[in-house]
């Protein structure tokens, strides 16, 4: 959490508050071990958590079901606190109608054309199940299946590990994932994901997260206001599939252009084929700083009203920037209220989709004795 930390904490103090009520005792501590407690059952009976975390001014819930970020609660320039992040308030709904609120994404994030891939000679079918094209990993992705989750506390850190190992075939995949996926909540109160997978096989992976962010609430209405910023020259224009065309086209004197930050809204509603075909924002921005042994700021997303703000660092090439364009007034959220389209966005680091594909884009190809490793960081302020 940045700038306005102390200012909370220091007012809570002068006024005589309790550190817990603005931001619970995490922050004054270093934070504390998580609290698990039952969310709920799935069908089969198998008993789904939710682990509580605070620390630096941000609490988190993670469900064992997806690895579902279910809140994410962060404070205003005058201390409010919010959750920003869309879900629902059972497990029912997660079952049956989630749009991957929240959730982890695997094996692979976005879509593969058709769902077809060859490698090293061999042709493989994935689950299809958008259209002809594999989406965020198949009809039953890392989204819809349940992680081990171990807590942790390590010096002023608190978090989770989350395992999940996805067998041989799964979804049509090769080789047998073990995955690891690490939240962690650090003393600033950002919010950071390692990623680590290794394979028996040659595969290909590409994990993600599934946050629908609002940084007014869920619930409270629109992102079109909020601004977004992202370090990126080039997107990946994709066909009516929404599968890549291969191209890396500049943003330059596109609606696509997020160089300088830029109301959301402004530019949605022109009438580019790219924003037709989608509804809106639906693509991969092409990081202008590449692949990095560390994870470098990428984008920025501010919520003038409220003065939240969230950067996003990774290690990653891509970044999905979707504006929630299939909510559809359908869904409602744990604030009661539906989700209509464009009430939340979706900022997923990555590989550029249906890159198993498309010699030209970044290897996603992951051999055995290799470990995949990704990080991805939240910072948030106001
Ligand atoms: C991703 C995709 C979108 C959509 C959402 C889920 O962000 O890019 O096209 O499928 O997931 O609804």
């Amino acid at each position: 959490m940045e700038l306005n930390r102390r200012t909370v904490i220091a007012g809570a103090a002068a006024a005589g508050i309790a550190a817990t009520t603005l931001g619970g005792t995490a922050h004054a501590t270093g934070g504390r071990k998580p609290v698990k407690t039952l969310f709920g059952k799935l069908a089969d009976g198998t008993k789904i958590y939710s682990w509580s975390l605070e620390n630096g001014g941000t609490r988190l819930k993670v469900l064992s079901y997806g690895g579902i970020v279910q809140s994410l609660e962060i404070p205003d320039r005058r201390g409010r606190y919010a959750n920003v992040s869309a879900g629902f308030d059972t497990i029912e709904d997660y079952v049956a109608k989630s749009p991957y609120f929240g959730a982890l994404i695997g094996r692979y994030g976005n879509r593969i054309g058709k769902g077809k891939f060859t490698l090293d000679g061999k042709n493989y079918q994935l689950s299809v199940n958008d259209g002809e094209q594999s989406l965020h990993g198949g009809a039953q992705g890392f989204d819809k299946r349940v992680w081990d989750i171990e807590p942790f506390t390590k010096g002023s850190d608190v978090g989770l590990y989350l395992y999940y190992t996805s067998v041989d075939g799964e979804m049509g995949y090769p080789g047998t994932l073990k995955t690891k996926v690490t939240y962690t909540l650090t003393k600033h109160g950002d919010w950071r994901i390692d990623y680590e997978a290794t394979t028996d096989k040659a595969t290909v992976v590409n994990l993600t997260s599934h946050v629908y962010w609002n940084l007014a609430g869920e619930g409270s209405g629109t992102i079109e206001d909020h601004e977004l910023h992202i370090a990126a020259s080039r997107y990946t224009p994709t066909d009516s599939g929404l599968i890549p065309t291969g191209e890396l086209t500049k943003v330059a004197g596109t609606p696509f252009d997020f160089r300088k930050a830029k109301p959301i809204g402004r530019d949605i509603r022109v009438s580019h084929p790219q924003l037709v075909t989608a509804k809106g924002f639906d693509h991969n921005w092409v990081l202008d700083k590449g692949i990095t042994a560390r994870p470098e700021h990428v984008a920025t997303l501010r919520d003038p009203a409220s003065g939240r703000t969230m950067k996003i660092a990774t290690n990653e090439p891509g970044l999905q920037f979707y504006s929630g364009n299939f909510l559809d007034g359908t869904l409602t959220g744990p604030s009661g209220r539906t989700y209509r389209q464009g009430d939340a966005l979706c900022l997923e680091t990555q590989h550029f989709p249906d890159s198993p594909n498309k010699p030209s884009f970044p290897s996603t190809v992951l051999r055995p004795g290799q470990t995949y490793r990704t990080t991805t960081v939240h910072t948030f302020g106001c």
